[in-house]
């Protein structure tokens, strides 16, 4: 058996962390052979810390062979020390009728405060996972108070993007979601988000072969996957969720396995025309558990480019509109 690692959680208690931490004490997002202690932060809100309570003993119910311990806090030092993964859930939903980038204001503090005492307190090793939104400006601002950890340990997720591109290509086109590949989400997880449909395959041949309704691919696909997330908190009357949990599971599980190619917002290397100092979605291939190298040779038409240029401006829109906040 190896040496459990430390997993911190951000806002444990709400929406997404109910359907994630049973997941990660199960093993499904580091392996079946890998112990957890999971180290929970919540809110210093005593509905939230009360509610902790609840899913930690939820998880002891559970009697998760794999769960090597549980720490509750709402001290992010405490929660955050020597851990392995920081998790970064914790942050305010959009209602109906917001942009995600309108949370910036109340949730961009959050993760000033969080970048700092992450590079303080975790694990040498410590990659952080951003997921609250505007998850890939969220990430930028985390990463930028960050002196001791390099800026390719924040990632910050778009592969509930990717699925949901998958889904929708495997659907269109009548097939099993597995021969679907190669489906990589590029820019904001904002309905700006380039799903680059030209590079996707399907049964091994080109998408567009497969689905030859280019209106389709450029229109309804493209805004489908784009404005998803709206469509499901105006159907739930809250934002996705178990989807979401599970996105992030997948997005772990894919950087800590070596070969894997996946869609991750990481700290831009010009590649794409992308800003070199904002946070993009872009395809990596893992290296060593981890750690990733940007994919850089998938070729654009025009129609990609447009797409990919108003994402760009986008990003450094939003990050215009946190300079203060940057570390
Ligand atoms: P939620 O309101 O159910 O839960 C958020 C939890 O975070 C609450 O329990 C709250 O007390 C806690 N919290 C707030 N500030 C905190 C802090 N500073 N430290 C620790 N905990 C804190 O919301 P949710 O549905 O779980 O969503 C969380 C975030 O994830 C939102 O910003 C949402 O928009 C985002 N999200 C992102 C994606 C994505 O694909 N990137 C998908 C779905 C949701
Ligand atoms: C999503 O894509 O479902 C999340 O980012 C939640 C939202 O606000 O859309």
């Amino acid at each position: 058996m190896k040496s459990p690692i430390r997993v911190a959680v951000t806002g444990a208690a709400g929406q997404i962390g109910y359907s994630l931490l049973f997941r990660i004490a199960s093993g499904a997002m580091f392996g079946p052979d890998q112990p957890v202690i999971l180290q929970l932060i919540e809110a210093p809100i005593e509905k939230a810390l009360k509610a902790l309570e609840g899913v930690a003993m939820e998880l002891d119910d559970c009697a998760f062979p794999l769960l090597h311990g549980i720490v509750q806090t709402s001290d992010p030092a405490i929660g955050f020390k020597d851990a392995n993964w920081c998790l970064l859930i914790g942050a305010k939903p959009r209602g109906p009728g917001m942009e995600r980038a309108d949370l910036l204001k109340d949730n961009g503090r959050i993760f000033t405060a969080q970048g700092k005492i992450i590079d303080e307190v975790a694990a040498a090793d410590a990659r952080v996972a951003v997921v609250g939104n505007p998850a890939n400006t969220n990430c930028m601002i985390a990463a930028s108070h960050a002196k001791r950890l390099p800026a390719d340990r924040f990632t910050a997720m778009v592969r509930l993007d990717q699925n949901r591109a998958q889904s929708q290509l495997a659907k269109k086109a009548g097939v099993p979601l597995a021969a679907v590949q190669n489906i990589f989400i590029y820019g904001n997880h904002s309905p700006t988000m380039f799903p680059a449909f030209a590079q996707a395959t399907i049964g091994g041949k080109p998408a567009p072969a497969v689905i030859p309704d280019l209106a389709w691919l450029q229109g309804s696909f493209c805004e489908t996957v784009g404005k998803r997330g709206a469509a499901i908190i105006a159907a739930r009357g809250a934002s996705s969720a178990a989807s979401a949990a599970n996105a992030l599971v997948d997005h772990v599980r894919s950087l800590v396995t070596p070969g894997a190619i996946h869609s991750v917002a990481v700290k831009s290397n010009g590649a794409y025309g992308f800003d070199a100092n904002v946070w993009a979605g872009v395809p990596v291939r893992t290296t060593t558990p981890g750690s990733y190298e940007i994919l850089t040779g998938h070729a654009m038409d025009d129609f990609a480019k447009s797409k990919l240029a108003a994402t760009n401006k986008e990003l450094t829109d939003e990050r215009a509109l946190v300079a203060e906040l940057l570390g």
